[in-house]
């Protein structure tokens, strides 16, 4: 029984306590065991896919893979896991993402998601923060590809629910050929089942996070050549990539795609994922139907005590290349922070972009 390993290998009496008391109190939730469809995923990003987020998202691709926003282990082990996991029914398919580097605590963190339904369990070996390197983990353990097998194979202890890696195809020197296989090898015999691989390495001295998100050089060509060698274990491509063509070129190579920051930024193209990557004959949402059940859910979420922007800031990119985007991005950062605003406010940015759609504003 997993708690019990846990009581056993847990030193302190209070600690166990502690833990049981929090896990008491998640509601066991039913299992999906089938491994889910890694064609499109959206990639994790702190502070970006929260679960706002993730409902736009969904509305807008019934199919694609969300991923939470990284949570690390001892947050959840030692914090309020039901504020930090807490999710919507129609978020699945939805894989959470752990970091953290001590197996213990990441197998303690497992059961709680477990608990929880996700659908796959992330480890994050890809991050380059300075806050997540102090903590020995994120991208750092890219080189100790003996601990990331061995954090893997306790979560794997926790659940039976996919577990899976988040990583880079390197770091500073390493060699992206040897280190990287060797380190796939690891991440194969630990019993993954499927390895997400950002295709550029992380510089961990002297670059910023967001700089590591585009200054090291992207390999695409690497992260094809290590899915043909781990193949059936699925690889999927991540980094850099921003059309639904060159998702369908990556697919010829890989089995899924993952999309950070297009998919963020510019959140219709979900809207056509359904579609043109999983092949649904169903129509895609329109952009009029989102605001629609935005606002609806704007409204639900602040009855719950959420607070406007937090949904509208999600919102902004949906109106990208449209006349009239600038004024609609106005009304959705501004306009929803006025004392009394309500989600009456979506309504107005989608009538502004109407208004400077319609022909006399044409030119
Ligand atoms: C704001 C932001 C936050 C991110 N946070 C995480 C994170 O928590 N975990 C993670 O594995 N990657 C994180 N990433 C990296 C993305 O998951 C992804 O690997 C990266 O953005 C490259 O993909 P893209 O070029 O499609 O954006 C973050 C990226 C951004 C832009």
């Amino acid at each position: 029984m997993p708690l019990e390993r846990f009581h056993r290998s847990s030193t302190s009496a209070a600690a166990r306590k502690k833990f049981t008391a929090v896990t008491e109190t998640i509601p066991s939730t039913p299992t999906f065991p089938k491994e889910p469809d890694r064609a499109f995923c959206v990639a994790p990003m702190m502070d970006w896919t929260d679960r706002h987020c993730r409902f736009l998202h969904r509305r807008l691709s019934k199919r694609a893979l969300l991923f939470t926003e990284m949570v690390t282990s001892a947050a959840l082990v030692h914090g309020e896991p039901a504020r930090l996991l807490e999710f919507d029914p129609c978020e699945h398919p939805l894989a959470v993402q752990l970091g953290g580097s001590d197996p213990d605590e990441l197998a303690r963190a497992t059961r709680i998601c477990d608990r929880f339904g996700f659908d796959e369990i992330n480890l994050n070996v890809g991050c380059p923060s300075d806050r997540v390197q102090s903590g020995n983990f994120g991208a750092c353990l890219m080189a100790e590809p003996d601990r990331v097998a061995a954090c893997v194979t306790a979560m794997r202890g926790e659940t039976d629910r996919p577990v899976t890696v988040k990583c880079r195809i390197g770091i500073d020197d390493s060699d992206v050929e040897k280190d990287l296989d060797r380190f796939a090898d690891a991440m194969a015999e630990a019993g993954v089942a499927a390895l997400y691989v950002h295709a550029r390495k992380a510089w961990l001295e002297g670059l910023s996070p967001k700089e590591n998100r585009d200054v090291p050089p992207l390999d695409h060509g690497r992260v094809h050549r290590l899915a043909a060698r781990m193949a059936p274990l699925p690889v999927v491509i991540n980094g850099g990539i921003g059309a639904l063509s060159e998702c369908r070129e990556h697919l010829r190579h890989v089995s899924g795609v993952m999309l950070g920051r297009a998919a963020y930024h510019d959140p219709m193209l979900l809207a056509r994922v359904d579609q043109e990557i999983f092949g649904d004959p169903r129509p895609p949402i329109t952009l009029e139907q989102t605001g629609r059940i935005m606002a609806d859910y704007a409204a639900g979420q602040m009855q719950k005590g959420a607070r406007l922007h937090h949904v509208t800031r999600h919102m902004i990119g949906l109106a990208r290349g449209l006349p009239g985007a600038k004024r609609f991005r106005q009304i959705l950062t501004m306009d929803v922070l006025e004392e009394g605003a309500g989600p009456e406010v979506i309504g107005n940015a989608f009538a502004a972009l109407k208004k400077a759609g319609e022909p006399a504003n044409a030119g």
